[in-house]
């Protein structure tokens, strides 16, 4: 690892090519004289990945040459990311500690992938990031490049440069000809991709306070939703969602249009209390309508076609796996593993999903798949029932076995005796009735 700080501001270009990855945004433009004056030429990688800015993304290379990068790259990754990344996330279920079903989380390791690429392609020394010190993108970006190339510096500058506040970050932007946008600034910090959005800071740190409207932006406030439902069907092959009412689509269209379909119903907004791997605790907001309403119908297409002790083993290592992802461990053998048990559970998982969305609400209203655990026969209490009554006597004469012996041995479970007054009760009310009988 590069010890930056020991390096002289104004040192001529001497290092190499660094590789910075590039959003437009204030820290990263200024991040490209920095990196100048710490003598590297920077070369700027912009991923799309489903922000808004992902439109302007040509404008945002073009400022990133003006400002000084050698050059830009743009680098469209939402087929990759919805295709392998969000597909994934289904597979695995994944709810960061129950709730959280990880948008920047899973969007990092893709972006770090690329961002190798390119500092290959360019034979750069070293890669950067404008990741703040305090949270997990940075853990991310760091452990990802580094499995995937251990010989790559990685730097994440804003952990340790001298512009910790905004002024100063300006005053350097206006004497590094950084041009910085007249909009003003949201009150928020968000990371937007096809998987979700997700909002922190700002008035959000005090956790009584309600989330303010406009900290939403992908959904609806369920009140104003309309008052009709909205119902969907997803198909399912081999886990994978690939068709809505029976329309077949890729993962990107297919995740932007239940985005749509939840966010317009109002559904998919979260709001959490979140541990960090740094140690502390956050407060986050997010909106995943589409992810959160595809975990939903992907589970219930589970319960309907796998065996109740392969969901019950694949829960714990579902919640494995969005730890492992959430703590910056994509790119690892631990990870490889849980994928391969989540690839072998899903060969049966195929079929159709039905979804009723509700003033904020998503339920599964309908299922049905080819090769179910479900069986018709052997449920029904009507005609064409299949289930053998006359083997419940056998099965409960051994399932019960060990029980019973404990029981005859020592003479009953004890608590049939244990509350005397009840027991004296019901006795004193049945001689009370067979007295008034007589
Ligand atoms: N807490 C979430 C995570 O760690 C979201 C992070 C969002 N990042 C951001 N720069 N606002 O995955």
């Amino acid at each position: 690892m590069a010890i930056i700080s020991e390096h002289i501001k104004g040192e001529p270009h001497s290092k190499g090519k660094i590789v910075l990855g590039y959003s437009g945004g204030l820290d990263t433009s200024v991040l490209i004289p920095w990196l100048q004056e710490e003598g590297y030429d920077v070369v700027a990688a912009i991923a799309a990945v489903g922000q808004p800015a992902d439109s302007d993304i040509e404008a945002i290379a073009a400022k990133a040459e003006q400002i000084g990068a050698v050059k830009s790259y743009i680098l469209d990754l939402r087929e990759e990311f919805a295709e392998i990344n969000c597909v994934q996330a289904i597979y695995a279920n994944s709810l960061y500690e129950g709730v959280y079903p990880l948008l920047s989380a899973i969007s990092r390791p893709l972006i770090a992938k690329h961002l190798v690429r390119v500092a290959h392609a360019e034979d750069a020394v070293a890669i950067a990031h404008g990741c703040t010190g305090k949270g997990n993108d940075q853990v991310r970006f760091t452990l990802g490049i580094q499995a995937l190339d251990p010989q790559l510096d990685v730097l994440g500058p804003l952990r340790y440069w001298e512009l910790t506040t905004r002024s100063a970050e300006l005053e350097f932007a206006a004497s590094h000809n950084v041009p910085v946008r007249a909009t003003k600034e949201s009150p928020y910090s968000i990371d937007e991709n096809v998987w979700g959005r997700a909002v922190e800071c700002g008035v959000l740190e005090d956790p009584w306070n309600h989330v303010p409207e406009d900290a939403w932006a992908i959904t609806v406030d369920p009140t104003q939703a309309p008052d009709e439902v909205t119902e969907v069907v997803i198909s399912f092959e081999k886990g994978k969602p690939v068709a809505i009412d029976g329309k077949k689509m890729g993962m990107l269209q297919l995740v932007q249009t239940m985005n749509k379909v939840g966010g317009e119903n109002g559904f998919g907004r979260i709001d959490t209390i979140e541990d960090r791997l740094v140690g502390l605790k956050s407060r986050e907001c997010y909106e995943q309508p589409g992810a959160l309403a595809l975990i939903k119908a992907h589970q219930h297409l589970e319960k309907m076609c796998l065996p109740g002790e392969v969901l019950e083993q694949k829960a714990v290592l579902e919640h494995a796996w969005a730890k492992q992802v959430y703590n910056g461990l994509w790119y690892s053998p631990l990870k490889e593993a849980y994928d391969a048990f989540f690839a072998s559970t899903q060969k049966t998982v195929t079929g159709e999903v039905r979804l009723s969305f509700y003033k904020g609400s998503c339920t599964v209203t309908g299922c049905k798949a080819p090769v179910a655990m479900y069986d018709f026969g052997l449920a029904t209490y009507d005609e064409g029932d299949t289930f053998d009554r006359s083997a419940a006597a056998g099965f409960m004469t051994l399932y019960g076995l060990p029980n019973n012996t404990w029981a005859k041995k020592v003479g009953g479970w004890s608590s049939v005796d244990a509350d005397k007054a009840k027991m004296a009760e019901v006795l004193s009310f049945a001689s009370a009735v067979k007295a008034q009988q007589a």
